[in-house]
């Protein structure tokens, strides 16, 4: 019999990993507290996989692996015999405090109890909680059936045992998680993408570059490599003698130019600016279309990364 996974919230994060789980052969039940987010997921939920199946990167028919999410009546019966739960609803701290003494009231003390919040630490949810050493944030990127990063924070008090079963259950979902050793706000990945933000916002406000150059800078510069080595393997791999060799032909520049890089204050004028120059190059009511797109790219690059070797 299949592990059962428990997914709250069916909005565009919970049913992503709903298709997460279902398709690594979990047996999955979502709920919602608004019926009607629950009912139109279905729908949502095909055209998913669907896309999917077109790029070849699901193993089974799309009926096989939505016949594996079935939607719950209640929370109780959503939790009843789940090793894990996945929450995802809205992101406020009250939001997430209630549904977590909620779900710990419910659940039975050996099921591990995960958020998707994007920014707030475990331990501002789970303090005052008597299973709290079962709790902790699972951090995905939109959408985790493409992109399989997930961060596990978890809080001083969460167990090490369940940190372990997460990580297992998350890697047999086909996912690559990684641990944060200690909190912090932004987990890793928003805090690397808010590095890279600011110093593109600084470049633009005073007037270095353009929008449009900025973007390619990732798109046809850094990113290709981003998308199979990170900052370090690439430093390795960019002197002859590997990181020391870098460090010692190119440090103190970095060094003198990070004294150079002030916190950006994320201007009005400046991101006016910005959205009118993306306005133009992509009208408003295409911004749905190339979204769709973007999505498609994405399942491409996925389809090749599959194929190639680690
Ligand atoms: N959207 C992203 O790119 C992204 C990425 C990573 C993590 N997250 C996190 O995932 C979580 C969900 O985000 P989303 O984008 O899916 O939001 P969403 O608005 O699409 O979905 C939230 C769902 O939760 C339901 N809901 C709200 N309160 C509830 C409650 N008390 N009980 C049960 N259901 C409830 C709503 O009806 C809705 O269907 C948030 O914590 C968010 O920070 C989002």
């Amino acid at each position: 019999m299949s592990e059962k996974i428990a997914v709250i919230g069916a909005g565009l994060i919970g049913r992503a990993w709903a298709i997460v789980f279902a398709r690594a052969g979990f047996n999955v039940a979502i709920w919602d507290a608004i019926p009607q987010a629950l009912q139109s997921c279905q729908q949502l939920l095909r055209e998913n996989v669907a896309d999917l199946a077109g790029h070849g990167l699901i193993d089974e028919s799309v009926d096989t692996v939505l016949g594996r999410i079935s939607p719950a009546a209640n929370l109780a019966d959503a939790l009843q015999g789940a090793v894990l739960v996945q929450e995802n609803v809205k992101e406020t701290v009250e939001v997430k405090r209630e549904i977590f003494a909620e779900m710990d009231r419910l659940a039975s003390p050996d099921t591990i109890l995960t958020s998707s919040t994007s920014w707030i630490p475990t331990s501002e949810f789970s303090e005052h909680l008597p299973g709290r050493e079962r709790v902790l944030v699972a951090h995905p990127v939109n959408p985790p059936y493409l992109v399989p990063l997930v961060e596990l924070a978890p809080a001083p008090w969460t167990s090490a045992k369940s940190v372990e079963r997460a990580r297992d259950i998350y890697t047999r979902a086909g996912q690559s998680p990684v641990l944060l050793k200690k909190e912090i706000t932004g987990f890793l990945l928003n805090r690397i993408q808010g590095a890279v933000l600011n110093e593109a916002l600084n470049l633009y406000e005073n007037d270095y570059a353009s929008s449009e150059d900025l973007d390619k800078v990732l798109k046809d510069g850094l990113g290709l490599r981003w998308s199979f080595m990170g900052p370090f393997e690439t430093i390795d791999l960019n002197a002859p003698e590997g990181v020391l060799d870098y460090a010692k032909r190119y440090g103190h520049t970095y060094r003198d130019v990070a004294k150079t890089q002030p916190p950006n204050e994320w201007q009005a004028d400046t991101l006016a600016k910005i959205e009118k120059e993306r306005r133009t190059a992509l009208p408003a009511e295409k911004l749905g279309e190339r979204a769709r797109w973007r999505d498609n790219r994405l399942m491409g690059l996925v389809a090749h990364k599959r194929k190639q070797p680690g």
